[in-house]
């Protein structure tokens, strides 16, 4: 019953780096190296790796499971198997995918300055200064701007000429960048420093809740689940692939990332001393403290600079593309507008929205908090129950194109019990600390 006309992937490797380029972004640069130093180091890192593979992983699978067996948009697909009531986490997901974007294409706006700035004038002389002028304003709202229209141009074209046609190309050589920047960091004097911080686990402080939230948060956020993104994306899957094994190159690719950006964030940091602007961890930290090791680098930290903000950008580029896919996808099927139409009425009311985020980093800081803290646990709870409990046809669908899976029963166990009652768990914690921290955020 699918839609004859609805585009595919023209071959599995345009599908993993249309979902690799969505996992990976500044959620594994940006977000995951602030988070690390804020959270404390390897501690966080090793909750964040447990969540990936127990909850993650599950989670991504029943994502792909549901969009590739409906061949639909968010709000269709759950509609197809679970009937009209479920069409509203559909409305979740694709209200998430809005909120985040609008506040996503902020922060990357920055880097698109930032890059710009070291090509054509070198490293800011006072960072710190600096960014407190660029983040906020008409500044961060012209760049939130262009980025929003690069994205929209990008989603305009559609999946294969689109999407697709631009993540073969960004995503490895997003991954060469980041190799070649973590091998560098590497031979700076006063590295091993850096190491240590990141590496050595301080177990003492995994057990706190607000550190388990963030790392639960920070999974999912980072593999792009409990918003639909890769609902959306799977949909566009031929019955023949091969589900698991793409959902573990995915989530493997995305680690990794976020691993090798640790291991070129940590060491620059602390080999050139600056460390103490990133353990004051704030959003802004590593558009402050990376600028000011990259100054005292001379010209070769101009070059290391803009390559860092270039990897930034292409990440973020692709993962933006895929948060207005979800939002574009559901308009197009729900309202049968044509695709430019979508994309130009979708995007322009992301972009006005985040102008909000533009104008003030406390409100931006507010809405990541509610995404991440709320509404992708909430997102990813309600699909997971939808998978474990409603969808009957998913052991079947998930086996569909991989051969029978001797683990397809434990799978839906694992979403039927262990994973929502891990996210009621966290939901449970997380809910009351993020409404204080939103209202203080906020209302100061
Ligand atoms: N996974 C992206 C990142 O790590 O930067 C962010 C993201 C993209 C989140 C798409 C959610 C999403 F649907």
């Amino acid at each position: 019953m699918a839609n004859a006309r609805r585009e595919q992937w023209s071959t599995s490797f345009g599908f993993v780096a249309a979902a690799v380029g969505s996992a990976v972004g500044l959620g594994n640069m940006w977000r995951f190296s602030y988070l690390t130093a804020e959270k404390g180091g390897a501690a966080f890192v090793a909750l964040y790796l447990v969540f990936t593979l127990l909850v993650g992983l599950p989670i991504l699978l029943a994502e792909m499971t549901v969009g590739r067996g409906a061949s639909r948009s968010p709000i269709l697909a759950l509609e197809h198997y679970g009937g009209r009531n479920w069409r509203l986490l559909g409305g979740l997901f694709v209200l998430t995918g809005f909120l985040i974007l609008s506040y996503y294409s902020v922060i990357a706006g920055w880097t698109l300055r930032y890059a710009g700035e070291l090509i054509w004038h070198g490293v800011p002389a006072n960072p710190g200064d600096h960014f407190s002028q660029v983040s906020q304003g008409w500044n961060a709202f012209l760049f939130h701007v262009g980025f929003m229209v690069l994205t929209m141009g990008i989603v305009a074209g559609g999946v294969t000429r689109g999407i697709e046609r631009v993540s073969v190309v960004a995503m490895p050589a997003l991954f060469i960048f980041v190799c070649g920047l973590a091998l560098y960091a590497a031979t700076l004097p006063g590295s091993e420093a850096g190491y240590a911080y990141y590496l050595n686990a301080n177990f003492a402080n995994a057990f706190s809740m607000d550190v388990v939230v963030s790392a639960a948060g920070q999974s999912f956020f980072s593999l792009s689940l409990g918003m639909g993104a890769m609902l959306t994306f799977a949909s566009y899957l031929s019955r023949q692939s091969d589900l698991p094994r793409e959902a573990i190159r995915i989530a493997a690719a995305d680690f990794g990332v976020a691993f090798l950006a640790g291991l070129m964030v940590f060491p620059i940091v602390f080999a050139l001393g600056v460390e103490g602007d990133v353990s004051e961890s704030t959003l802004g930290a590593l558009f402050v403290a990376l600028p000011e090791a990259f100054a005292s680098m001379g010209l070769g930290g101009r070059f290391v600079g803009i390559i860092f903000f270039l990897a930034l950008i292409v990440g973020a580029l692709t993962s933006a593309i895929s948060l207005l896919e979800v939002v574009v996808s559901a308009v197009v099927d729900g309202w049968a507008w044509s695709r430019v139409r979508s994309v130009a009425v979708a995007g322009g009311l992301i972009t006005l929205m985040g102008s909000l985020a533009a104008w003030d980093l406390n409100l931006l800081d507010a809405m990541d908090q509610i995404a991440n803290n709320i509404l992708l646990l909430l997102g990813a709870l309600l699909l997971s129950i939808f998978v474990g409990w409603v969808m009957k046809e998913a052991p079947e669908e998930l086996q569909e194109g991989a051969g029978p899976l001797s683990w397809a029963g434990a799978w839906r166990f694992l979403l039927r019990w262990w994973v929502p009652l891990v996210l009621l768990f966290v939901l449970f914690h997380s809910v009351p600390t993020t409404i204080v921290n939103v209202r203080s955020l906020v209302f100061g």
